[in-house]
């Protein structure tokens, strides 16, 4: 999903671990690193939020961001999920080993 301020492209979302009717993992990313922390990413994470319900039939939606990073575990917050916990995995093929926290919106 491609995330837009006055039409010009600012940031994107991705969704994966999509099990239709069930749940999925989402993913945040502003890419324009001037206009981060003016509450971009929190807006558009709570519209993508309800795009995902929507299309995905979703019962739960998660976010597992690296546990040190502060902006996406701020702005998960902000934007209404739940903290569920902190461990250590590998979230996906281009990652390594790390800690990271995991959260939850369930509708
Ligand atoms: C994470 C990201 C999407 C957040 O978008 P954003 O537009 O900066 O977020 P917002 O401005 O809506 O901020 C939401 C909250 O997070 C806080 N926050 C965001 N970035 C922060 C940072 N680097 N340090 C401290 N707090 C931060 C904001 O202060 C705000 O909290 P507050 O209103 O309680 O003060 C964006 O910073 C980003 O793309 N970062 C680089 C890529 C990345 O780390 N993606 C996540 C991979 S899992």
């Amino acid at each position: 999903m491609l995330w837009q301020l006055d039409g010009k492209p600012v940031g994107f979302s991705s969704c994966d671990k999509i099990v239709f009717g069930n749940r999925a993992n989402m993913h945040l990313h502003v890419t324009e690193p001037e206009l981060r922390q003016q509450g971009i990413g929190a807006e558009c994470v709570r519209r993508s939020v309800d795009i995902y319900f929507r299309t995905f039939e979703l019962k739960q939606l998660f976010c597992e961001p690296n546990a040190f990073n502060v902006g996406p575990n701020r702005t998960l917050q902000k934007a209404g999920f739940r903290y569920l916990k902190t461990y250590k995995t590998v979230p996906g093929y281009l990652n390594y080993h790390q800690a990271v926290t995991r959260w939850v919106i369930e509708r």
